[in-house]
């Protein structure tokens, strides 16, 4: 009770008496004061850096709001999601049920979204996917209040198999963490390779997030593909690369991946992760005013250089900005809300891109390969590529 009536007493105060009889404590809350924004990411573990990355690019496209969403102020509220998918529910439920908030941006691992999800769906709170991929997310179970700006799992390496076959690698092992992201990351390299001519001579996979390669490269060695395709990201992809090199494949048997694999652990790879050759949504290296802008930006506030990660958190904060400017600010304006989200351009720095219709990035996909710690752009693998968006049904 204290609360209500706490909720009550301020917004007298800002509305006068006489409308705060008709106000719920609910719409008032909503409609004035701060957005609260809860940001639900991993802060520790293999993707530590991956949430760190996202929350920046965010923080920097609110700040080039001038702090503000549709005219209010924010308040933030945090969780660590230890990229831990038995504690998604709980987590996710301490940012809508106990802090109220009015957007959830989250998360990375597709597990843990699969939690964030649930509770997306059950409570109606707008859900900003910022990174994770699970396809489920914007196909089968997709949502009017859910909206991804990054990628499905499966859209990268549905432009990997041909690049491939271009070079001539006729035969590949193709190599994962054995969850949701790696499996559907492998749905999308076995159709494009598979059309374009190739053949998936072993798929080999262990759990995620062990980073215990060793008896898998020695297996590699002996199967002696013309090439190796893999997801790995986060801390655990700067080991593989590693290892990889360790084992002397490096060089010998040309390695490629889903372009997360060389996102911001290039220095921690270091000459390890020369040569490796990526398809990806961004390259450091994009020659666009937009790009340069943005990363000098992002260097001058962090102190660090942006990676894709940074690009997908900056997004989130422009798409939301774009919401909220459309509703000015008033957030519960849901129809509205999502008209505006759904019809956004966003001038990214990976390259202008909108919501298809289950609400997942239409985007290029570029050729990248590892050269002097850079992601440098070979071209374009596949030009404003839309996820099928299979089974959704937008209630
Ligand atoms: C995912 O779990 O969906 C995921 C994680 C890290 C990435 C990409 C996808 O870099």
């Amino acid at each position: 009770m204290t609360s209500r009536r706490l909720v009550l007493t301020r917004s007298a105060a800002l509305f006068g008496a006489a409308s705060t009889a008709l106000l719920l404590p609910e719409i008032a809350r909503a409609q004035s004061g701060k957005v609260r924004v809860g940001l639900m990411l991993p802060y520790t573990g293999t993707f530590a850096q991956l949430g760190v990355a996202i929350e920046n690019g965010f923080r920097l496209a609110i700040a080039e709001q001038g702090g503000k969403l549709g005219g209010r102020d924010i308040e933030y509220f945090k969780v660590d999601d230890e990229s831990e998918p038995s504690k998604g529910i709980e987590n996710a439920n301490k940012l809508v049920q106990r802090d109220k908030v009015d957007v959830l941006v989250g998360t990375v691992h597709s597990g843990v979204q699969m939690g964030i999800h649930k509770v997306a769906r059950d409570s109606g709170v707008l859900s900003l996917i910022p990174n994770a991929g699970v396809h489920a997310a914007t196909r089968s179970q997709c949502a009017p209040n859910v909206f991804r700006t990054s990628f499905t799992n499966s859209q990268p390496t549905r432009a990997l198999g041909q690049a491939m076959i271009a070079k001539g690698h006729k035969k590949a092992v193709w190599i994962t963490w054995k969850y949701a992201a790696g499996d559907e990351a492998f749905e999308g390299f076995k159709e494009s390779y598979t059309a374009a001519g190739g053949t998936i001579i072993k798929e080999l996979g262990l759990p995620f997030p062990n980073v215990e390669f060793q008896a898998l490269l020695t297996e590699i060695a002996s199967l002696k593909p013309d090439a190796v395709a893999c997801f790995f990201a986060g801390g655990g992809a700067a080991k593989f690369m590693k290892d990889y090199a360790a084992a002397g494949l490096q060089g010998k048997i040309p390695l490629y991946g889903s372009g997360f694999l060389t996102e911001g652990v290039l220095d921690a790879a270091g000459p390890a992760a020369d040569g490796v050759m990526t398809t990806l949504h961004y390259s450091d290296s994009l020659n666009t005013p937009r790009n340069q802008a943005f990363r000098l930006a992002y260097a001058k506030m962090f102190r660090l250089q942006p990676d894709v990660y940074a690009v997908q958190g900056y997004d989130t904060g422009l798409l939301l900005a774009q919401g909220a400017n459309a509703v000015k600010g008033d957030l519960a304006n849901k129809a509205a809300l999502y008209k505006a989200l759904e019809s956004a351009t966003i001038d990214s720095p990976r390259g202008k891109w909108s919501m298809s219709k289950s609400h997942n990035p239409v985007q290029d996909i570029y050729l990248r390969v590892v050269e002097n710690k850079e992601n440098k752009v070979l071209g374009v693998a596949a030009k404003a590529l839309a996820d099928s968006g299979a089974g959704c049904k937008m209630a």
